[in-house]
């Protein structure tokens, strides 16, 4: 199968293009003078709504998904006397934010699967969310409130591997070679635009020599302005006892680093607004932070059970849902709040005005996948010293995650594949499971030689074909965001909405709570007028 590169990416650059928005704009409020340095003045968090107790007495609010959104909401309005329910199909909290460990069962539109591999509390995967930003302070405030223990997740490794069929010979080259080569190069022409006058009209004499001097330290350029290798792209002989100086290994060819498909974003992956570092990850999973949730408010959840209908009635909104294989029942309540997927969301019949109607059928999500192995031996740490973070390859497979939990230990669980993508090219999910894997196996073996021997139990979890999800996250289009996404931020009479694609960036869960304190402030606003 032909592999389109362009397309391939297309829907993770959007994601680094509205990133870039975001941190030009933060940039542009900092030089005005409006913004601390450390936090924008819009992107500040202010803290979860503060709503007095009483407010929700006798005001019932049904919330529909027991998902880091329903879960936030559920909190709040709680704590301020709302009377609430939360009505969630699956018999977990959670939603998109879940853990496999050894021995669970997934089930999928394609068939059941189990984790086959043994239980430990470093054996498991995230399937969704794997990664909190150091920005991300809503999610942190409320681990910090739930004494929810984070550790440090690695997503960016000099160590790990990038790999492109079309460059290299198709053999993967450390990252470390390509941003040390690659700075390396592009320092060198800068450099001599520079001091060769060429940004004379940009540039003081004064000014020039400290670009140079910087230009020189980002690219480890020799005293006459060259790049002829570099140490942190590491050695060919490594420096030893007796040997200090090592030899350096040879710089790639430029033409060669030039036509892999490393730069769009795969190198610069962890320069992201919310991919750089530091990244932190809950200590035993990511539904650590959901499962937090759920011992404040699981009292309030209704476990397996499915919306059939949401409707508005003269008084507020009434949602008709079934327990398991239970009759049909009615839920009034003042006020719904929508967290579910709109993939789902479009599914059940409703009352929401034609535009919302037609919001809500527009959105494309991502589709999605990963797949784990469980490997005997942690041969990516004691072959290769890869201790957390991202290969990266041009096929299907889009990246391997290297565990950052059990760092160390005999065995681990690794994310064999990670494809973020919503176009074809990234849809493993349309392959059959075993060939999803396969795959996962075909590049494992390119970047790691005897790779299917080191590894077993493979699973692979396509969103698009998970029950109650249908799909990864929101993939807005730009033009989208001036209008249903400006529309389904306002609430349709007593529906209002929330979830990971309401955030300031869809995909988050970090947009999942931001979204749901808005919701919580929208009702409190209403309840007090
Ligand atoms: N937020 C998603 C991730 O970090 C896209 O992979």
């Amino acid at each position: 199968m032909p592999h389109d590169h362009a397309v391939s990416r297309r829907s993770f650059l959007h994601h680094v293009a509205r990133t870039g928005g975001a941190a030009a704009a933060f940039a542009a409020l900092d030089a005005l003078g409006c913004a601390s340095l450390a936090w924008g003045e819009d992107l500040a968090y202010k803290g979860p709504p503060l709503l007095p107790g009483g407010l929700g007495k006798g005001k019932r609010v049904t919330i529909l998904g027991a998902g880091v959104a329903g879960m936030t909401a559920a909190y709040q309005l709680a704590k301020a006397g709302f009377s609430c329910t939360v009505l969630e199909a699956r018999h977990r909290p959670g939603g998109r934010s879940w853990t496999i460990r050894g021995g669970d069962r997934i089930d999928q539109a394609d068939g059941p699967q189990q984790a086959r591999w043994p239980k430990a509390p470093h054996l498991y995967m995230n399937p969704g969310p794997a990664r909190i930003s150091h920005h991300h302070r809503a999610v942190l405030g409320y681990c910090r409130e739930f004494g929810v223990p984070l550790e440090i997740m690695m997503n960016d490794n000099r160590a790990a591997y990038l790999q492109d069929d079309r460059a290299f010979g198709g053999k993967p080259v450390q990252a470390k070679q390509v941003l040390g080569d690659g700075h390396g190069y592009f320092a060198e022409m800068l450099g001599k635009a520079v001091s060769t006058g060429q940004l004379e009209q940009e540039l003081g004499k004064e000014d020039r020599e400290r670009l140079l001097a910087a230009i020189a330290g980002f690219g480890d350029l020799q005293r006459d302005g060259r790049f002829r290798g570099t140490a942190r792209s590491g050695y060919a002989v490594t420096p030893a006892p007796g040997t200090p100086h090592g030899t350096i290994r040879q710089p790639l060819p430029l033409a060669e680093l030039l036509r892999a498909d490393f730069w769009q974003f795969k190198a610069e992956f962890a320069e992201d607004f919310d991919q750089a570092g530091t990244m932190l990850q809950p200590v035993g999973g990511m539904d650590q932070f959901p499962m937090a949730f759920a011992k404040r408010v699981g009292h309030l959840i209704r476990y397996d059970t499915v919306v059939d209908e949401i409707r508005k009635t003269a008084a507020g909104a009434r949602v008709v849902c079934h327990h398991g294989t239970g009759a049909k029942t009615t839920i009034d309540s003042d006020f719904v709040i929508c967290t579910l997927p709109l993939t789902v969301l479009r599914g059940i019949p409703n009352d929401f005005a034609p535009d919302y109607q037609q919001a809500i059928a527009g959105v494309e999500y991502a589709t999605s996948s990963k797949t784990a192995f469980y490997a005997p031996r942690r041969f990516w740490e004691q072959d290769d010293g890869i201790y957390g973070g991202l290969s990266w390859t041009t096929r299907d497979v889009t990246q391997i995650l290297y565990p950052s939990h059990g760092i160390g230990k005999a065995d681990g669980v690794l994310v064999g594949s990670y494809c973020f993508g919503v176009e074809p090219g990234d849809d493993m999910g349309r392959y059959p499971v075993a060939e999803r894997i396969e795959k996962a196996l075909a590049v494992g073996e390119l970047f790691h030689p005897g790779y299917r021997a080191m590894v077993r139990g493979g699973i692979n979890i396509a969103w698009p074909k998970v029950p109650y999800s249908l799909g990864a996250w929101a993939e807005w289009k730009p033009e989208q965001l001036d209008t249903v996404y400006k529309l389904l931020q306002q609430p349709d009479g007593p529906m209002v909405f929330a979830g990971e694609y309401l955030g300031y960036l869809s995909s988050w869960q970090e947009g999942a709570v931001l979204s749901a304190h808005r919701a919580v402030e929208n009702i409190a606003a209403r309840v007090r007028a």
